[in-house]
């Protein structure tokens, strides 16, 4: 299972170092074949030590240059960061980021030969159409996308369990995972969406799901490390 843990616009410099201390220590009893990645605002990237893999939540695709406000492939390698997130759902919505974007960042970071946590998910006006419109609303997400990418790691994100302690229910993520495992080939899939200490045991019992993506729960290292051994 792939746990990862995307602060978002959460902690600081100083407390996300005392976040990966804590956590370095109470995930030394992971099963081996687990995998733990945590993404920090990117004031708080650093070279941390432990069991557990530093990505980026954003990055601009070049490598440095005349872009104000953002930061490129030098500033990640000075932290030897290879993992970034791309096309979460508050980036398109927020920042405005097309799929044709999405896209051109995702070509640059494979071309880097980062691995890309690539985040879709679907508003809830969408979800209420059924599943059909669901699916084809995430599959346009894959526009632009080489899904054939070796490591690329999908995340499905539903945008209205996003943040709102609702995560989606056994059976939507069962008949989304199942149908998106299809069209990725059998790449990892992971779940993001309200997951937390309370139902991460049903989460990740479910086929087709691959691990978690957690934004409010992880923010607490002592309920994100309870996610991780559970
Ligand atoms: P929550 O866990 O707060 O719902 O956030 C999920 C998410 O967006 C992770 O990227």
């Amino acid at each position: 299972m792939i746990f990862a843990a995307n602060f978002k616009t959460n902690h600081t410099r100083a407390s996300t170092r005392i976040y990966m201390e804590a956590l370095k220590e109470k995930i030394v009893s992971k099963k081996a074949e687990d995998s733990v990645y945590i993404f920090p605002p990117s004031t708080a990237l650093d070279a941390f030590e432990g069991n557990f893999t530093v990505g980026a939540q954003n990055a601009y695709p070049a490598q440095n240059g005349a872009y104000t406000g953002e930061i490129g492939v030098e500033q990640l390698e000075e932290f030897g960061i290879q993992t970034i997130l791309v096309g979460h759902s508050e980036r398109r919505e927020m920042m405005a980021e097309t799929q044709e974007k999405v896209a051109q960042k995702f070509a640059f970071f494979k071309e880097q030969g980062f691995e890309i946590i690539y985040c879709i998910g679907e508003p809830l006006h969408i979800r209420e159409k059924g599943f059909e419109s669901v699916m084809q609303y995430l599959l346009a997400q894959f526009e632009g996308i080489d899904i054939a990418y070796d490591k690329m790691i999908v995340a499905y994100e539903p945008i209205w369990a996003i943040g709102t302690g609702r995560s989606a229910t056994v059976d939507e993520i069962s008949s989304t995972h199942r149908a998106l495992k299809k069209a990725i080939n059998d790449k990892p899939l992971l779940y993001g969406g309200s997951a937390k200490p309370a139902n991460i045991k049903e989460i990740i019992s479910i086929a087709g799901v691959d691990g978690v993506l957690v934004g409010s729960a992880a923010l607490d290292v002592e309920k994100f490390s309870e996610m991780v051994l559970s």
